[in-house]
């Protein structure tokens, strides 16, 4: 069957490549699903691994087999297969769990080992192909009534995580109301978390360069009830002057200075949710001994959070479907860029590389 590929280690390698289908026998004790892929979602990873900053080759192989954001529908499932059938609409999860004991008990997202993998990214082969065979446990049900947002479920998943995580840590205030929050950068990590946000009732500031006029990102950002700002014109100092300053930040710029210049604005108790995967070699000056400080007196709380597990895909998708419930048709301008078939390949990266493109994706089937 067909499939792209990139050679990691090799800049610019991506290209179509034939490999064999897989089976449902190939998962062990008839908890095999065997799906069709319908669309398959590309992101900045996608580019960082095609520039070889980022992702490693199955062992054995010297090629990797790309996709992570894939959307697809069940043909066949094995005998202890229960929560799937044929025909249903599915996602599936990224990463596969190692021997520590978060991936023992469901939480590979959070896995202690400093070796992780990941479809589609880091040492397992991903989705961009015809067909793909996983264990049950790692196929996620999606309502046919959402299927038009079929790649949002990975994204989804990523932004559930990061704010149920920042929620969760925030227990250590015993009592944490937060009223404002900043999200930094409009794609589509930072706007499924500004309509999240949004849906908690938060009062919120979605930030990225460009500016507003004739920009849409900043209008799918003011439809989910949120503000727009461009940094371009304003800093984040006069921004926190004018608006008061956020007891949560998420930064999903993909820019790690960004991440550090978040650090000087945000509230006392505040939570600041770093999501950014930044494979370059980037250095940044801060001013470290006020920021210290400020942190120390403020209580503040600095949290890392990748990927996302079965059950942050679960409450992505029920995000997904609230919001399409809130904002009628909002959530599918985010797909922007589809490609028809892995025969237009050459276009992907190019795509990925244009900061005014939002989400680009591939149609494999119908
Ligand atoms: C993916 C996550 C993954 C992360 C780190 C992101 O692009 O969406 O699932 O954990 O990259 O590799
Ligand atoms: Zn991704």
């Amino acid at each position: 069957m067909k499939a792209l590929a990139v050679r990691p280690g090799t800049p610019h390698s991506l290209h179509p490549r034939e490999i064999p289908p897989p089976t449902l026998d190939s998962i062990p004790n008839g908890r095999g699903v065997l799906v069709k892929v319908l669309q398959v979602g590309l992101d900045a990873t996608d580019m960082e691994i095609n520039e070889a900053q980022y992702g490693n080759a199955p062992a054995g192989d010297d090629y990797l087999v790309i996709g992570h954001e894939v959307f697809g529908r069940v043909e066949q499932v094995g005998a202890h297969v229960k929560h799937v059938r044929p025909g249903d609409y599915v996602a599936c999860t990224v990463r596969r769990p190692g021997k520590s004991i978060y991936d023992h008990i469901g939480r590979s997202d959070i896995t202690s080992e400093e070796t992780y993998f990941e479809r589609g990214i880091n040492l397992l082969h991903g989705f961009m192909t015809e067909y793909f065979v996983d264990d049950a446990e790692f196929v996620v049900k999606y309502p046919e009534k959402l299927k038009h947002l079929g790649v949002l479920a990975e994204p989804a998943s990523v932004c559930a995580k990061a704010i149920q995580q920042a929620y969760s840590a925030q227990h250590r205030l015993q009592v944490w109301e937060p009223q404002r929050a900043w999200v930094m950068g409009a794609g589509q990590i930072g706007l499924l978390t500004t309509m999240m946000l949004k849906l908690r009732g938060l009062d919120v500031c979605t930030m990225a360069r460009t500016p507003a006029e004739g920009n849409l990102k900043a209008d799918i950002v003011e439809q989910f009830g949120a503000r727009y700002l461009s940094t371009r014109e304003t800093s984040l100092a006069d921004i926190a002057a004018r608006h008061g300053r956020p007891d949560l930040i998420v930064e999903a710029t993909g820019n790690s200075h960004v991440a550090f210049q978040c650090m000087n604005v945000l509230n006392l108790n505040g939570a600041l949710v770093l999501t950014s995967v930044t494979g370059g070699t980037r250095v940044t000056e801060i001013e470290s001994d006020r920021i210290n400080l400020e942190w120390v007196l403020g209580n503040k709380l600095l949290l890392g959070s990748v990927n996302g597990n079965f059950r942050h895909f679960q409450e992505g998708i029920a995000a997904l479907a609230l919001g399409e419930a809130m904002y009628p048709g909002v959530l599918e301008r985010i797909l922007t860029h589809p490609i028809q078939g892995f025969e237009n390949y050459a276009r992907l990266m190019p795509l990925l590389a244009d900061a005014n493109v939002l989400k680009v994706y591939v149609n494999v089937a119908e």
